[in-house]
């Protein structure tokens, strides 16, 4: 495994990449590697010429009482997951180097940040766009992968790639759940066996919704209480519907929707989401 642990160390390599013509893909991640993250390495290696993936659990997108200290750190075995995948290259910056004394720039993502997880965790997306872009110019990636899991990071990802011409291609992959639904996450780890059990309400809510969208309904308190109704167990933050590419709430199914929802199952802060897409609108 080739372990890179700084930006000009990283710069070079993706240099000598271009040089013999390989495009870069690139995965984000802050390790605590599962499934979900092996789709999107195995996406990048069979895609681009070369692939990098990078671990960093970013101090800036976590509040002072978050899960910052706890969030689960396991460096060996996500190695031995990424070299499986495809992944030979993995960037591991250090947070002193990434926020230096004296750190004050961030990038604020207007509007697309300020609904949903940008309401209950006001950091958040400050954080993840600033790093984000930190990594971006270290690693200089031809295509980035995200995932749906995240849809709404997503959208405020690429309305920054956009906003500030990375010359980047975004590619979003699809959601890797569990055999019962559940949307495999580093979070789900928190779970004790009988939060475990509950967690799964969440896919369960999301999926009996999407039947009711298939079966034409189309206002969307209706929706949303479909899938509330299998969320009694859990703490629920949000159940929302939103304009696929904008995240604003929509009164009605029309386009493209996505179906998001978060909620607390224990001390795990877990979140999933559909997307449907109404093909008469
Ligand atoms: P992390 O939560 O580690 O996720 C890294 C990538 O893996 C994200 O694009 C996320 O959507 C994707 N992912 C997570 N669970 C998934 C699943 N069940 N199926 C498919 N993909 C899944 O997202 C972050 O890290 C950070 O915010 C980051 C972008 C790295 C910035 O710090």
């Amino acid at each position: 495994m080739n372990i890179i642990t700084t930006a000009d160390e990283m710069r070079a390599w993706s240099f000598a990449q271009r040089r013999a013509e390989r495009s870069i893909g690139f995965v984000p991640t802050m390790g605590a590697l599962h499934e979900g993250h092996a789709s999107l390495m195995r996406a990048a290696a069979e895609r681009d010429g070369a692939a990098v993936a990078s671990i960093f659990v970013n101090p800036t997108q976590f509040a002072p009482n978050e899960d910052y200290s706890q969030y689960p750190r396991t460096f060996d075995a996500d190695c031995a997951l990424a070299d499986r995948s495809g992944v030979h290259t993995i960037y591991v910056p250090h947070a002193k180097a990434m926020y230096s004394e004296g750190y004050s720039t961030y990038v604020n993502v207007e509007r697309v940040s300020e609904g949903l997880c940008g309401k209950s965790r006001p950091q958040f997306f400050r954080g993840v766009a600033t790093v984000v872009t930190k990594l971006f110019n270290a690693v200089q990636p031809d295509r980035a992968y995200f995932a749906q899991k995240d849809a709404h990071q997503c959208a405020v990802i690429r309305r920054m790639t956009r906003d500030l011409d990375f010359p980047i291609e975004i590619v979003e992959m699809p959601i890797v759940r569990e055999a019962d639904g559940l949307a495999m996450s580093s979070r789900n780890r928190y779970l004790n066996p009988e939060e475990r059990t509950r967690a799964v309400c969440l896919s369960r809510g999301l999926f009996k919704a999407r039947t009711l969208m298939e079966s034409g309904e189309r206002v969307a308190a209706a929706i949303i209480a479909a899938a509330r109704d299998e969320l009694k167990d859990v703490e629920v933050d949000y159940v929302e519907l939103v304009a696929a590419d904008t995240f604003t709430p929509v009164a009605r199914v029309e386009g493209a929707v996505t179906l998001v929802v978060a909620a607390w199952v224990g001390k795990a802060r877990l979140i999933d989401n559909i997307k449907f897409e109404d093909c008469n609108a």
